[in-house]
């Protein structure tokens, strides 16, 4: 693992999260709307309150969930990118809604590796990221140094299904020469990174595939 942070090339992220990936999202969100962690995501986060908030989500992908924030009351969203696989689904999407105006999407920027780059925001949000990315603490730390009321990310379990996925997705991926991988981060370290920032976790939700953790600021 590199000390810090994530890949320094944007190439593994674009191979992997093209526009295949992000048709896939985008068709699937269109015709059924948000998943189900994702619908827990935007749920917790309205719980806690998100009239006129400002959102940053950070590897939003084709920004379904920046939508629903939107649809509910946020007032605006900065989404960070290190795909450009994304970008012409999430203007499809977001110009349908009427919501372009109220969304900043930046890509190739790493939080993690440049955080003073991005301003803060009420509630930041990083679904299906920590496990595309090698070094948690970094990330996780700089997006809870970023949020000022509440942060929800989700993560794979650490049990030996998941291990097992990531072990043979991963060898399927350096079979293929490709340099991105998957990572299993250690549940628990990832919520102290957060409460060593200030955040208590308020909210737990354990799919199948997907745990999440909400966090709220006293
Ligand atoms: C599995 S995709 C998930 C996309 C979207 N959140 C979703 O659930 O459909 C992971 C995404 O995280 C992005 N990503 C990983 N690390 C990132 C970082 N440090 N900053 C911004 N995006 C990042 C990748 O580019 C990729 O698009």
């Amino acid at each position: 693992m590199e000390p810090c942070c994530g890949p320094t090339e944007p190439g593994p992220y674009d191979a992997i999260f093209d526009s295949r990936f992000s048709g896939a999202l985008a068709r699937r969100y269109g015709r059924k709307g948000l998943r189900h962690p994702e619908l827990r995501i935007v749920e917790f986060l309205a719980a806690t309150g998100i009239e006129g908030a400002s959102v940053l989500e950070i590897g939003g992908g084709v920004g379904e969930i920046q939508l629903e924030l939107l649809k509910r009351g946020a007032a605006r969203a900065v989404n960070l990118e290190l795909s450009a696989g994304y970008e012409k689904d999430a203007t499809r999407l977001a110009e349908a809604a009427g919501l372009e105006s109220r969304i900043d999407r930046r890509l190739g920027v790493d939080l993690a590796a440049a955080p003073d780059d991005v301003e803060p925001a009420d509630v930041v949000v990083l679904h299906r990221v920590v496990c595309c990315y090698p070094d948690y603490a970094a990330l996780l730390g700089a997006a809870a140094d970023h949020a000022r009321r509440a942060l929800v990310f989700s993560y794979p379990p650490a049990n030996p299904l998941s291990r097992v996925f990531i072990r043979g997705m991963n060898a399927m991926l350096n079979a293929s020469g490709r340099s991105f991988r998957g990572y299993i981060h250690p549940p628990k370290a990832m919520v102290e990174v957060l409460r060593s920032r200030g955040l208590e976790p308020a909210y737990r939700w354990h799919g199948p595939v997907w745990h999440l953790v909400g966090a709220t600021r006293g």
